[in-house]
């Protein structure tokens, strides 16, 4: 694997106006839906990152035609329910749990076989977490003796409704479940013990896919059709979080960034941070093809530290590695718990964040389910991203606070779901350089 690393010397803001890539969980499902759609989907601010780009070579190789993607433009010739073909080889995945864990579901309803692979990090994560309820409702998955890729999904199964009381709060697991429902005979619930998001749900019903949502509760029937649509894709609040944590801790910083997604289940980190003192106003709230977006703007302010409440981890998990750095520049305590979750991420995210933060002299005690931080004084070092993007991408920020060059190795997964990050952060004042 090539080394690339960051490295960033201490100091500096972040100032301007700039867009962060198209979010990632919407750009999967864009590609997904509209394959199994009627008619055309035209998409625009798709993420050309790695993840959403080997959802996207998948569904060619099943026979999709799609064009694109050209600046963010992606054009998709539904195939329909029925009309995907079989892969004359394995479908790698590469990093992307979402590719994984929502085909699997979709794949399980397809009258051929499909086998899915990945990388490394993607070949540890747990599958059984879909591949049994989806064994319960007829399919016919093989995974490893652990549970892990490569996934050999039998097809012909066939498949029916369950009822299923989800243990973990996954919008990986639901989407995947409600893909498969879509191919059921009778219907198919889910019950999610927290809110979790609901991208799936929403592009289904925009396109024209009955679901009933009522509380916790998700249900789809088998049997029905999709039709194209236009989609509009949000910057991604997820990589937009960087630069929310940032600006905030970088004195003299001033950004505005535009058209984010502001999804309900997704927008916890704008209240983790509000509720550490961060100063972010939402301005241009409005509607983009079913999904909110609005502009944000972000300034610094002194950050303290706080006890993040449980509810609201399902909907800032992809922005812990970032919070983390916020909490260690905070006056005081911050405490999380209640986020085992982040231990199966693109890599246990609790000790490798506590593990980087030690070697830059932060007192940070990670927990089996979270990590106590004591904010204070971030020093210089060299850290290990364990090529996990959103580790980088966060020790990168943390530069702007600390008071010596931070080194970050193993940085080429940034481009799983922000190519460009570099030129972007350089661009608003960060003084990162990539090399080898
Ligand atoms: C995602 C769901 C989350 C998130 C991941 C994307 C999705 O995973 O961490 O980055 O697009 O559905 P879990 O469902 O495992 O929590």
């Amino acid at each position: 694997m090539s080394d690339l690393r960051f490295r960033v010397p201490p100091g500096g803001s972040l100032a301007g106006r700039l867009r962060v890539p198209g979010d990632k969980s919407i750009s999967h499902r864009a590609i997904m839906l509209g394959s199994l759609a009627g008619g055309e989907t035209r998409i625009s601010g798709f993420l050309e990152g790695e993840d959403s780009l080997a959802t996207l070579a998948a569904f060619r190789a099943m026979g999709v035609h799609i064009e694109g993607p050209d600046s963010g433009r992606v054009t998709v010739q539904g195939v329909g329910l029925h009309g995907l073909q079989a892969p004359l080889q394995p479908l790698y995945l590469g990093n992307s749990g979402t590719s994984m864990r929502l085909m699997s579901g979709l794949l399980a309803g397809q009258a051929f076989d499909t086998v899915l692979t990945g990388d490394t990090s993607l070949s540890g994560r747990p599958m059984r977490r879909v591949v049994d309820p989806l064994c319960s409702m007829g399919a016919r998955i093989d995974t490893t003796d652990k549970g892990t890729a490569p996934l050999q999904i039998n097809g012909g199964a066939r498949l029916h409704g369950i009822d299923y009381d989800m243990p973990v709060a996954s919008a990986q697991v639901k989407s995947s479940l409600l893909l498969a429902g879509l191919y059921a005979e009778g219907t198919t619930c889910v019950t999610e013990p927290a809110p979790t998001r609901d991208h799936t749900e929403r592009m289904l019903g925009g396109m024209g896919y009955p679901v009933s949502r009522d509380g916790a509760r998700t249900c789809v029937s088998g049997g029905g059709r999709l039709h194209g649509i236009e989609v509009d894709i949000p910057a991604d609040i997820s990589s937009a979080a960087f630069f929310l944590v940032g600006a905030s801790i970088a004195p003299g910083s001033d950004l505005q960034l535009q058209h984010v997604g502001m999804n309900p289940t997704r927008t916890g980190v704008i209240d983790i941070l509000r509720r550490m003192g961060a100063s972010i106003e939402i301005g241009n709230l409005r509607d983009a093809g079913g999904e909110p977006v609005a502009d944000l703007r972000v300034r610094s302010a002194v950050l303290r530290g706080i006890d993040i409440p449980q509810e609201l981890v399902p909907l800032a998990i992809d922005e812990f590695p970032v919070l983390f750095v916020a909490a260690a520049c905070a006056a005081g305590r911050t405490v999380l718990t209640g986020a085992e979750e982040l231990r199966v991420k693109e890599s246990d995210r609790i000790q490798v964040m506590a593990d980087g933060l030690v070697a830059l002299g932060v007192n940070a005690q990670p927990t089996p389910d979270g990590m106590i931080i004591e904010g204070g004084v971030i020093g210089g070092g060299a850290v290990h991203s364990h090529g996990d993007h959103r580790i980088a991408m966060a020790f990168a920020m943390a530069a702007l606070a600390a008071d010596g060059l931070i080194e970050i190795r193993d940085c080429a997964n940034v481009n799983t779901s922000f190519p460009g990050f570099v030129e972007l952060a350089a661009r608003a004042g960060l003084m990162i350089d990539a090399g080898s």
